[in-house]
């Protein structure tokens, strides 16, 4: 098999398939240094398609897993799928229900699956002119993909215009901004459900919440994501239940519906309101963390569950979960999200506790076995526990055995849940 990408979310995926007894030989693309001691690291970038197309057949691949957003928006799996090469992840077109705000946008509304109330602009003046007639705060959410900076909640309406004209105007994002959704802000509890589907089986994967701010109490900037717990104490089965049968399954009908059929894994980005579960945002791949602390509480074989995906018949796998509580820490790197050095040797991953879990992301194997940072963020610390306060007990104990020069992490992931 083989795993593209090089984050703690990748790391995750090929650990957890390192566990089937189906997989012989395994590889990562570009993977980093945890992946090294569990999988081939591959040194191609998760953008060079035809790269990984000729490295997956060199290597006699059977079932190719994609990571991160870019290469499915760029059509890795239409490509692959030419070729006759299993590939587990939605098409280019199906991708759009992450790369497109417009396009998820759209479909929510036209199939009544419950999100903000929305206007669709192509029009710079026009939008301007529209945000002039709302209260703040309000949301503006660039069309296509902006390494996760195109959603911008303005709290007054001239931060609201800023943001558009930044967008609309300068540009920002490139073409990313030639259209923009503009929404309500809603208020509530966020949180995560992310499904496996072929398309016409939608089967939940365990609830997850996402810590998007850079310090504790949710200040300073947005992140890729500092942290990750499963399972939120308020997210019970009925909920589970309502975000199936209102939202997931017709999203991934109505996709079927449009012509553009979806397979892989659909996460919903929700808001719990007092109006019920509302979508945020869809993503067309695992999330990062969440991934992190979702995969540790699987029980049955990831690869039983992927493979099915790509053969059309999900119907036929029981997914399980352990009841256990998973909570996974970011370590990043000083000055990280905004600039940041690389090049640091990380000490201290030999003096933890056995149970704790390292998922490595920006990391690089140097001379000696040393490892070194290499990004932003550095590592995901993981444990897991009979009870919230058990897992986040074990992660925070052994976290600071952990060193690099200019390390941080926020100190209060699934604190909530346990105070
Ligand atoms: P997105 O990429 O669409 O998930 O947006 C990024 C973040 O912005 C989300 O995780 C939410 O915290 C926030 N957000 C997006 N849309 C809304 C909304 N309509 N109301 C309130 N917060 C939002
Ligand atoms: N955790 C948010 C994401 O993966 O997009």
């Amino acid at each position: 098999m083989l795993v593209i990408g090089g984050g703690a979310r990748e790391h995750a995926l090929t650990w957890k398939i390192a566990q089937s007894r189906k997989v012989k030989e395994l590889y990562v693309a570009p993977g980093n240094a945890g992946t090294v001691s569990i999988a081939h690291n591959l040194n191609i970038k998760p953008n060079d398609i035809e790269a990984l197309a000729k490295a997956a057949q060199d290597a006699n691949i059977d079932l190719t897993v994609v990571g991160p957003e870019a290469p499915l928006a760029a059509g890795i799996v239409d490509y692959f799928e030419r070729l006759g090469m299993p590939i587990f992840g939605p098409t280019k077109a199906a991708t759009q229900i992450e790369s497109s705000k417009v396009f998820a946008k759209k479909l929510m509304q036209k199939y009544a699956i419950p999100c903000p109330e929305g206007v669709i602009f192509s029009a710079y003046a026009e939008a301007s002119e529209y945000l002039k007639s709302q209260p703040a705060p309000i949301v503006v959410k660039a069309d296509g993909l902006a390494a996760g900076k195109g959603v911008i909640v303005a709290s007054s309406r001239e931060e609201a215009q800023k943001a558009l004209s930044d967008i609309m105007e300068a540009k920002v994002f490139g073409s990313a901004g030639d259209r923009v959704v503009i929404e309500e802000c809603l208020l509530g509890k966020e949180v995560s459900l992310l499904a496996f589907t072929d398309g016409k089986t939608v089967v939940p994967m365990v609830p997850a919440c996402d810590y998007k701010r850079v310090f504790d109490n949710d200040q300073g900037l947005n992140t890729g994501g500092m942290g990750s717990y499963s399972p939120p104490g308020f997210f019970d089965a009925k909920l589970t239940q309502e975000v199936m049968k209102g939202i997931l399954e017709p999203a991934v009908k109505a996709m079927a519906s449009e012509g553009v059929p979806y397979k892989g894994v659909l996460y919903a980005g929700l808001m719990i309101t007092p109006d019920g579960p509302k979508v945020l945002e869809f993503n067309a791949r695992f999330g990062d963390p969440e991934t992190q602390a979702i995969l540790p509480r699987l029980q049955t074989d990831l690869v039983d569950i992927l493979r099915a995906i790509v053969d059309n018949r999900l119907s036929e796998v029981t997914v399980e979960w352990n009841n256990e509580a998973c909570v996974g820490v970011v370590m990043a790197s000083a000055g990280y999200p905004g600039s940041y050095n690389t090049g640091f040797p990380i000490t201290g991953l030999d003096k933890l506790d056995k149970e704790t879990i390292v998922f490595h992301a920006g990391t690089k194997l140097g001379e000696n076995s040393q490892i070194y940072t290499d990004g932003g963020r550095v590592l995901t610390v993981t444990a897991t526990g009979k009870t919230m306060a058990e897992a986040r007990g074990k992660v925070y104990q052994n976290l600071p055995r952990i060193h690099f020069d200019g390390c941080h992490y926020r100190k209060d992931i699934a604190a909530r849940e346990v105070n």
